[in-house]
């Protein structure tokens, strides 16, 4: 009988260390299959994944083996998750209430509204944008402490306008305000363009492409004049393969990364018209209109007062009148412009003081531009005096 307990005993630990040793070299394999797709590009074959994110940051006491094995999508969104509840852990009963007071100001996000709506005169539909992208974010939030859970909603957007209308700076904001929501995790805002993205030779944009985007995880993908990436009209151009990397982050890495697409607003509707992928994956389109006068002499008058000067009364008419002739030109940039001039104003403020150097100036003329500030050299053809 005791040899027999013995026998089975025996036995069974033998089974279970065969077992053991099969489950192991199965781990194996499968860390060699997953280390093996970290291969560079040109060794994976073809139609394989384009965008591949850096592996996470590893501490020193993790096995080794273990560091080029990329998680998996599913382990990426519960680590994301993971991260979202990390910053409200507090979760609720089914019985409790929440308000959006409340969530706001946990989130702290009213100071990056209210910077918002102060430092950008007019904008209104685009703040109403922005107000709406906030809001979705914050129900997103109290769902979650319930444990409403809901995919993450797609917030890769388009900002459409001429030059100067704000869209880099709402761009930044936006980062901002994403991150304070807990959907980026830094809210960073990287910028790019064509050149930033695009090689002009063959196995040059991939590269460029991905180190760009190594940038911007996290936070934002700032991209202007997006419509320069596609040029149907020459063979040899590279665009195409940096739009279809985008393509595919913006579809696999929506929970590290928003793209913003920023250009003209009929140059973007071709650009979407061509390239169907990228217009369905754009999920919000804020449209920058240009400024009207009376918003470009606020503009002027609230850049001015930052840097405590101020039009006097003549020479804000005279602005005006300047900036109506302008606004027309092909090459007005709305608040750009402002700014610009009026740099070019103060020169010549300081020009005028400076040059009579023995009458005596008080704080408020070293305050005060007058006409002759404004004017002089700006545009003969205007000028009054
Ligand atoms: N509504 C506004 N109120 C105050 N300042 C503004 C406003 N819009 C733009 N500005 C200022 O004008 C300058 C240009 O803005 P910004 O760079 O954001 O424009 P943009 O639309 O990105 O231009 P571009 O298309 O040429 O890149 C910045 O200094 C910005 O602060
Ligand atoms: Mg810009």
């Amino acid at each position: 009988m005791h040899a027999h307990v013995t026998f089975m005993v025996i036995g069974s630990l033998i089974a279970v260390g065969a077992l053991g040793t099969v489950m192991t070299m199965a781990v194996i394999s499968v860390l060699r299959i997953k280390t093996d797709d970290d291969q560079p590009a040109a060794r994976r074959p073809q139609g394989e994944q384009l965008w591949r994110p850096r592996p996470p940051r590893q501490s020193k006491s993790r096995q080794p083996a273990v560091l080029p094995v990329r998680p998996t999508a599913a382990a990426r969104r519960t680590a994301a998750t993971r991260r979202k509840a990390g910053r409200r852990i507090d979760m609720l009963p089914a019985d409790a209430s929440v308000t959006f007071a409340a969530e706001r100001a946990a989130a702290g996000i009213d100071e990056v509204l209210a910077a918002l709506d102060e430092d950008l005169i007019g904008l209104a539909p685009v703040k109403r944008k922005v107000q709406e992208i906030a809001s979705l974010l914050l129900v997103d939030r109290a769902r979650n402490r319930f444990g409403l859970d809901a995919p993450r909603p797609n917030l890769h957007m388009c900002f459409t306008g001429p030059p100067g209308t704000g869209k880099t700076t709402v761009a930044l904001r936006m980062g901002e305000l994403l991150h304070r929501l807990g959907y980026l995790e830094q809210g960073q805002m990287v910028h790019a363009m064509r050149d930033d993205l695009v090689g002009e030779f063959i196995g040059h944009t991939a590269p460029r492409t991905r180190r760009v985007l190594t940038k911007a995880m996290g936070g934002v993908l700032f991209i202007d004049e997006a419509y320069a990436l596609y040029r149907p009209a020459d063979p040899q151009d590279y665009g195409q393969e940096a739009i279809e990397i985008l393509l595919q982050v913006m579809e696999n890495e929506r929970d590290q990364l928003v793209v913003i697409l920023a250009g003209y607003a009929d140059r973007m509707d071709e650009f979407f018209t061509s390239n169907p992928g990228m217009g369905s994956r754009v999920a919000h389109h804020l449209d920058f209109a240009a400024y009207e006068l009376d918003e470009l002499v606020s503009i002027g008058r609230q850049m001015l007062g930052r840097s405590h000067y101020y039009l006097s009364a003549d020479a804000e008419e005279a602005f005006r009148d300047f900036l109506t002739g302008q606004i027309r030109q092909p090459r007005f940039a709305n608040a750009r412009s402002v700014r610009n001039e009026l740099e070019r104003a103060r020169l010549r403020h300081a020009h005028r003081l400076a040059a009579d150097s023995d009458r005596h100036w008080t704080r408020d003329d070293l305050m005060r531009l007058e006409p002759s500030d404004v004017l002089l050299g700006a545009d003969l053809t205007l000028a009054t005096e």
